[in-house]
């Protein structure tokens, strides 16, 4: 059950947990109107001590449409941090007004923390350069509503994966599914952090390889997953200039891409795809923003104790397969969202 529970990352689900959320996102997808009370009465709180607006309005919005109410900031100016009150205080005060609290923080391992002083469910949303779940429940989903199966494929991720916290979140996830290969495409000073390679890919047998040229990786890959180079998180001005362009995806690069790639983006993109990519039928990144809030609504009704259409046991199987029966629900013919 994931009621009352804390999903600081990704390892935190079981993988029929996951699973679930899945086919429960997909589910709401296909009929909104059937989950407009699940949350009536609830309150979500988002704290969000770094800016978003993806993230903050997804979740706000998931609660609205499950029929709950939301409250908080979008930045931490405007919160009693600014006064010196510690993260932990903060949580034990918003925890006695809001029944699920969603919290984005610069520090890694906030989320934790928060998860420490909290009665009630922290749902981690990003944690300095350390993780982000609830973008890897939407990445999940969006490539299980297009690829059909979350294993089984070759993802390549590409442009800043050291600071890069939803690359770190999906590394880690789609290790779990059987089959997963990884391209990792990124200048020697954005290289993946050891600990990846070390404690994620390499007790999982995870088959990896590392390039610098995206032109090199792209022919191969089912899944390129671009990323923004992370800004806010360079200690000096010089080197983020220098590296901030290293790769963008144009039309000519994707005349070299197989005919069913999916292009993903978390979002925001600041020069790592240029635009004249958004009306290919592969880029699938504004796609990827819709599914997340459906993600979203999942988690928040299972966390805040909705039962219904648990995922049977035999829809728990981690192929990465998606299961005969489990809703599927964007790639009925002729359906587009
Ligand atoms: C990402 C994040 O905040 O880590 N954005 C998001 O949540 N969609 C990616 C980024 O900021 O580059």
């Amino acid at each position: 059950m994931l009621k009352g529970r804390h999903l600081i990352e990704p390892g935190d689900l079981s993988i029929g947990e996951l699973d679930d959320i899945m086919n429960l996102a997909a589910r709401m997808i296909g009929e909104p109107e059937r989950y407009l009370e699940v949350c009536r009465g609830k309150i979500l709180a988002t704290l969000f001590f770094e800016p978003s607006t993806r993230t903050r309005l997804s979740f706000e919005a998931a609660m609205l449409r499950l029929g709950g109410q939301t409250l908080g900031f979008a930045e931490p100016n405007a919160s009693s941090a600014s006064k010196g009150e510690s993260l932990a205080d903060t949580i034990r005060t918003v925890s006695s007004y809001a029944d699920v609290i969603a919290m984005r923080n610069p520090k890694e391992g906030a989320a934790l923390l928060a998860s420490q002083h909290s009665d009630v469910p922290i749902i981690n949303a990003g944690d300095g350069g350390h993780h982000h779940p609830t973008q890897t429940l939407t990445d999940l989903l969006t490539i299980r509503e297009i690829k059909g199966k979350v294993g089984g494929l070759t993802i390549g991720l590409c442009g800043d994966l050291k600071f890069g916290r939803t690359v770190h979140s999906l590394a880690k996830a789609m290790s779990r599914y059987p089959g997963n290969r990884f391209v990792l495409i990124s200048p020697p000073e954005l290289e993946i952090p050891d600990y990846i390679l070390s404690r994620v890919f390499k007790p999982a047998g995870v088959r990896f390889s590392q390039v610098r040229r995206l032109e090199e990786a792209i022919g191969d890959l089912d899944i390129l997953y671009m990323t923004r180079v992370q800004k806010e998180r360079f200690f000096n001005e010089q080197d983020y200039v220098r590296l901030k362009d290293s790769y963008i995806l144009d039309s000519k690069k994707m005349e070299l891409a197989p005919e069913d790639l999916c292009v993903l983006h978390p979002l925001p993109r600041v020069n790592e795809i240029a635009t004249e990519v958004d009306s290919d039928p592969r880029a699938a990144y504004f796609r990827q923003v819709k599914y997340g809030m459906y993600a979203r609504m999942a988690l928040i009704a299972r966390l805040t104790g909705y039962a219904g259409e648990m995922a049977a046991p035999d829809l728990k199987s981690g192929s990465g397969e998606v299961p005969a029966g489990a809703p599927v629900s964007l790639r009925r013919k002729g359906k587009k969202k």
